[in-house]
C-alpha cells in the first residue's frame, strides 16, 4: 500500500470537532474519540499538494465557480458510479447539510411534512424542525441483524397530502445499507406517484464495501432523475469537510430554477477558492488512494467485528455494506439509553454517538467511526472489553 493509513496524526487543537469539542459534548476530555463523520487520515498527496501550490499563490480573492470544478464531478459519477450527470444539472452549495435546509426552503411551506427513514442521520430531522417543518417517520424494519426499508408503513404515511419532500440517505447513516436498485427503485415508484420530490444524499457513494454497489437513485430512469435531487460531496470519501465543500444536482430544469434562485436570494454567489481546488484534485488523481482506503477500512472493519464476536459477545455488530460507520447493537447490556451512552463516555473512555440521538430504533446502539489508524480500533475493543466485564 503506498499510502500509509496507520500514520497517527496529532488533531488537537487544530480545531478539530472530533477531537477538540470532547469537553464540551461530552464533559471529559480524555476520551477516543470515533465519532463525527471525518477520518483521522491525511487526504490524497495530490489533494494536499494543489492546496499547498493554491495557498503559496498568497492571493485568495473572490471565486467563482469554473467548468472544470463541475466537469470534474461528471467525470467522477461516471467513473465511479457509471451515473451520466450534465454539468448544468449542477450547483455548488457550502454543504450537504446546508443544502438540505436550502431545499426545504425552496421548495416546501410552514407546516408541510417532510419524510425521514429513523435511525438516521439527526441533522435530516434537526433542519426540519428547525425550518418549522413537519417530521414524518418511516421507521426501518431491523430483523435478523439486517435493517429493510417498511414499503407497507410508507405506502400509508404518503397519503397525507402535507408531504412535500422525502429525504432518503443512501448509502444509510447509521446502519450501513447501501440500498439495492429493487429497494429503490419500489421507494421511487411511491414517491412518484404521491408527488413526493426525493431529496437523495449520497455523500457516502464512494464508501462502500465489496459485494455492494452503490446506485445513485436519479440513475435508475428518466423519471426518477426528474422528481429527485441529488446531494453530493467529496467530504466523506477524500476527507475535506473542513473545507465547505458540496455539490447539489437537480436535472429537472424546473426545480434547477427554483433552487438556484433561492441561492441567489441568499447572495450565496462565490465559491470557496481552497473547496475547488481540493475537489478538482480528488477527483481527478484521488483513485488510488481512494481503493486503499477502502482496502484499509475492510481491514478495520474486520478487525472490529472478529474481536467484537470474540471478546465481547454482548454486543452485536451490524456489519455495514457502507460507510465508516459501525452501528452496534447493544441492547442485551440492558442500559436504558442515557445509562449507555454514560457507560461508553464514563466506563469506556470512548467517544461515540448514541443511537438514541438518531430517533426511533436507535435506543440501545451506538455508532462507531472507524475511519482511523487501526491501532485506535484496537484500543476501542480493549476498552469496550474491560469495561464491559465491569459490569458484571
Ligand atoms: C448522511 C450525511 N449527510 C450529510 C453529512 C454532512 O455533510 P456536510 O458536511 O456537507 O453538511 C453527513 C456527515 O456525517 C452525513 O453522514
Amino acid at each position: 500500500m503506498k499510502y500509509d493509513f496507520d500514520k497517527v496524526i496529532d488533531r488537537k487543537n487544530d480545531y478539530s470537532s472530533k477531537w477538540n469539542d470532547l469537553q464540551k459534548m461530552f464533559g471529559r476530555d480524555d476520551l477516543l474519540p470515533m465519532w463525527v463523520g471525518d477520518m483521522d487520515f491525511e487526504s490524497p498527496q495530490p489533494v494536499i499538494d494543489a492546496l499547498v501550490e493554491r495557498a503559496k499563490k498568497g492571493v485568495y480573492g473572490y471565486t467563482s465557480t469554473p467548468p472544470s470544478y463541475f466537469e470534474s464531478v461528471a467525470q467522477w459519477m461516471k467513473k465511479r458510479h457509471n451515473w451520466n450527470v450534465e454539468t448544468d444539472w449542477m450547483v455548488y452549495t457550502p454543504g450537504v447539510v446546508t443544502a438540505l435546509s436550502f431545499i426545504i426552503n425552496a421548495f416546501t411551506n410552514p407546516g408541510d411534512k417532510i419524510i425521514v427513514q429513523q435511525p438516521v442521520y439527526y441533522p435530516f430531522f434537526r433542519v426540519i424542525e428547525e425550518n418549522g417543518r413537519r417530521l414524518v417517520n418511516n421507521p426501518l424494519i431491523y430483523k435478523d441483524g439486517k435493517y429493510t426499508m417498511d414499503f407497507d408503513d410508507l405506502e400509508e404515511k404518503v397519503k397525507d397530502r402535507r408531504i412535500k419532500l422525502m429525504f432518503l440517505c443512501n448509502p444509510h447513516n447509521p446502519v450501513g445499507r447501501v440500498w439495492t436498485k429493487e429497494e429503490l427503485t419500489r421507494l421511487g415508484r411511491i414517491c412518484l406517484e404521491n408527488n413526493i420530490l426525493v431529496v437523495s444524499d449520497e455523500i457516502h457513494q464512494d464508501i462502500v464495501y465489496p459485494g455492494a454497489t452503490h446506485i445513485p437513485f436519479a440513475s435508475i430512469s428518466e423519471e426518477f432523475a426528474l422528481s429527485s435531487i441529488t446531494c453530493t460531496s467529496p467530504s466523506k470519501t477524500f476527507n475535506l469537510a473542513g473545507l465547505q465543500t458540496a455539490t447539489i444536482i437537480i436535472p429537472n430544469t424546473v426545480y434547477y430554477d427554483i433552487y438556484k434562485n433561492f441561492i441567489k436570494r441568499l447572495e450565496l454567489l462565490n465559491n470557496h477558492v481552497f473547496g475547488i481546488v481540493a475537489q478538482e484534485a480528488a477527483y481527478m488523481y484521488g483513485e488510488e488512494w481512494l481503493n486503499q482506503l477502502l482496502e484499509y477500512l475492510t481491514g478495520n472493519l474486520k478487525l472490529l467485528i472478529d474481536e467484537i464476536e470474540r471478546e465481547i459477545p454482548q454486543l452485536k455488530v451490524i456489519r455495514p455494506e457502507g460507510t465508516f460507520f459501525v452501528w452496534l447493537d447493544c441492547t442485551s447490556l440492558g442500559l436504558d439509553p442515557h445509562q449507555l451512552s454514560d457507560f461508553m463516555t464514563n466506563k469506556a473512555k470512548l467517544a461515540l454517538e448514541s443511537g438514541y440521538w438518531f430517533g426511533t430504533g436507535g435506543e440501545g446502539f451506538e455508532r462507531i467511526n472507524i475511519a482511523c489508524p487501526r491501532i485506535y480500533v484496537t484500543e476501542a475493543v480493549k476498552r469496550l472489553k474491560t469495561a464491559i466485564r465491569e459490569i458484571k
